[in-house]
């Protein structure tokens, strides 16, 4: 039986994934209104994958015995200034979502629940992923945004990942 305080976090964790996935789904619809088909690419891989942790979230707690609830999905939509502005917002977007995995871990801890611990290590260590690919976009885009052949480039290389 999983502590209640521990459950509560780990079923509003769901939330925060399905608003990810519905997040990074609108900024990939931003780029491909702009015509970057590889930026877009990319956030629709994420968008996949941050479907993918809630469902981890879900399960674990349905293998654990609780009856999970699932909450409104907030509207992600914004307007964003420019081609820059999704990225900064994605990699504080992950930065909050990696402080809300390490308060869960820290719930389980307090708790002494090993098994949510062990659980959670898996995505520790995918937020440590998940930041610096955000960082590594970023840092792309400043090193090639005042030359749009190379942006064009860079944007061609992103359409190209794969899911990790
Ligand atoms: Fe599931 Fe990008 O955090």
């Amino acid at each position: 039986m999983l502590n209640q305080n521990v459950s509560k976090l780990l079923n509003e964790q769901i939330n925060k994934e399905l608003f990810s996935a519905y997040l990074y789904t609108d900024i990939a619809n931003h780029y491909l209104n702009l015509g970057y088909t590889g930026f877009s690419d990319w956030f629709n891989v994420q968008a996949k994958e941050e479907l993918e942790h809630a469902f981890k979230f879900m399960h674990y707690l349905q293998d654990n015995g609780f009856d999970v609830k699932l909450a409104a999905i907030a509207d992600p939509t914004k307007k964003y200034a420019d081609l820059r502005e999704p990225l900064v917002d994605s990699l504080a977007h992950e930065e909050f979502i990696t402080a809300s995995i390490d308060a869960i871990f820290t719930a389980a801890v307090l708790v002494k629940d090993y098994r949510t611990q062990e659980f959670l290590n898996w995505f520790v260590k995918e937020q440590g992923e998940e930041e610096k690919n955000s960082r590594d976009n970023l840092l792309g885009f400043d090193l090639f945004s005042g030359d749009k052949r190379a942006l064009m480039m860079f944007d061609k290389k992103l359409g190209k990942r794969e899911a990790d």
